[in-house]
């Protein structure tokens, strides 16, 4: 008997364990609403936002703050369709380096921009298939005022749009400072990040892409070679400070790794080109394909960028909360039954079968462990 009631005290656990999932056939649709803190959850957010960073060419690469809600559908083929939403947080890369977001640097609070991204992710282990169909995301910068509250010497951000002259003056002078001191003839591409300080004067500090200059003649020969239109090569972190009549110019610059030249020829199919799931333990996955393709016949999604929240909801509206700070909108079908989708390329067999997807589960299924743990605890840079 002693030994009895550690049994079923275990049982129960697991028990409960595996029925949590069964309690969500009660839902309209078949679906199971994981933990957000286990590892298949985690798992799959890390695939589905590697991949939205592979499929952009614009922005800072995105890092995972939390997992906020994720369903599975599983297929009558094999794998499972995941829908997720995470909150994420820009990192200091950008996109174009290509780097997991793993290897990218969080934001220090005050620079911080982060949002939400939904995404649906078909996943067969057996056949080591990742393919994403869709995702969107939606980013505000952190609350200014609310920075400013904690820490008013911070920089604040200062728009990229070239409206403020000394912004393009610090990426003019900066860059001028990179090319002299080696031999370059780099030339601006287009300012991505810009924010100021009051040092000991007025203080700018810029990210900003580069590209190659033009032919000359002297390299007549590698000019054939060259894109008609330049394409980025780096990104340069330049500052400008002044103190009366004096300059303080600095500049560190990164280079993309630079990618075969692509001749436009195979490129047809590459935006549904599935990925490879890597082997267990093999975290960092290798690029199958060229995805960069600049003519992309489908668009998979895209990342809308909203102004701070403040500026919508003014201090005197206190209790208005909006009613969706960050809107994502994600449905490939409004068919509650659900959609069948056509991906003959994911399947290497003579079978062509073909996934179900459902209308984006609304929030209000979620597992009891939902959101997740997050990176980046503070509030400010939570979605609500
Ligand atoms: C993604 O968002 C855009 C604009 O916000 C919207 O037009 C598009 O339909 C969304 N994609 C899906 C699959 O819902
Ligand atoms: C999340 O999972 C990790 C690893 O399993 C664990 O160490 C951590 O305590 C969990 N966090 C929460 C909040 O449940």
């Amino acid at each position: 008997m002693g030994l009895l009631l550690p049994l079923v005290l275990y049982a129960l656990a697991t028990c409960c364990v595996a029925t949590s999932p069964l309690m969500q056939t009660l839902l309209p649709t078949p679906l199971l609403s994981l933990g957000c803190n286990s590892s298949e959850a985690l798992g799959v957010a890390g695939f589905a936002l590697q991949d939205i960073n592979r499929d952009r060419t614009d922005g800072y690469v995105l890092s995972l703050n939390r997992v906020s809600n994720v369903q599975q559908h599983r297929q009558n083929i094999q794998g499972s369709v995941y829908y997720l939403t995470l909150d994420v947080l820009e990192t200091d890369c950008h996109v174009l380096s290509k780097k997991s977001w793993k290897d990218c640097e969080a934001r220090t609070l005050h620079e911080t921009v982060y949002g939400q991204c939904k995404a649906i992710i078909y996943i067969n282990r057996p056949s080591r298939i990742i393919y994403s169909p869709a995702y969107n995301c939606t980013l505000r910068p952190v609350s200014r005022r609310k920075i400013h509250h904690m820490c008013p010497d911070c920089p604040s951000p200062v728009a990229t749009d070239l409206s403020d002259p000394r912004v393009l003056e610090a990426a003019t002078e900066s860059l001028g400072k990179y090319n002299n001191e080696n031999s370059k003839q780099y030339s601006l591409f287009k300012i991505t990040r810009a924010s100021s300080q009051w040092v000991f004067g007025p203080s700018y500090f810029v990210d900003y892409l580069i590209k190659e200059p033009p032919c000359t003649k002297s390299h007549i020969s590698g000019c054939a070679l060259q894109p008609s239109d330049s394409v980025p090569v780096g990104i340069c972190k330049g500052s400008l400070g002044r103190r009366g009549t004096e300059k303080f110019v600095s500049v560190t610059c990164n280079f993309f790794e630079s990618e075969a030249p692509t001749l436009g020829v195979e490129n047809s199919a590459v935006n549904q080109e599935p990925a490879r799931l890597p082997k267990v333990g093999e975290l960092q996955q290798e690029n199958p394909t060229p995805t960069d393709s600049p003519s992309k016949a489908l668009t998979k999604g895209s990342v809308q960028y909203l102004p701070d929240l403040d500026d919508e909801q003014p201090e005197d509206s206190t209790g208005q909360v909006p009613v969706e700070a960050f809107p994502v909108q994600l449905d490939l079908t409004t068919n509650p039954q659900g959609e069948t989708l056509d991906v003959p390329f994911l399947f290497l067999g003579p079978m062509k079968e073909k996934l179900v997807v459902l209308p984006f589960p609304k929030g209000e299924y979620h597992s009891a462990e939902c959101p997740g743990p997050a990176q980046m605890g503070n509030p400010l840079v939570l979605p609500p």
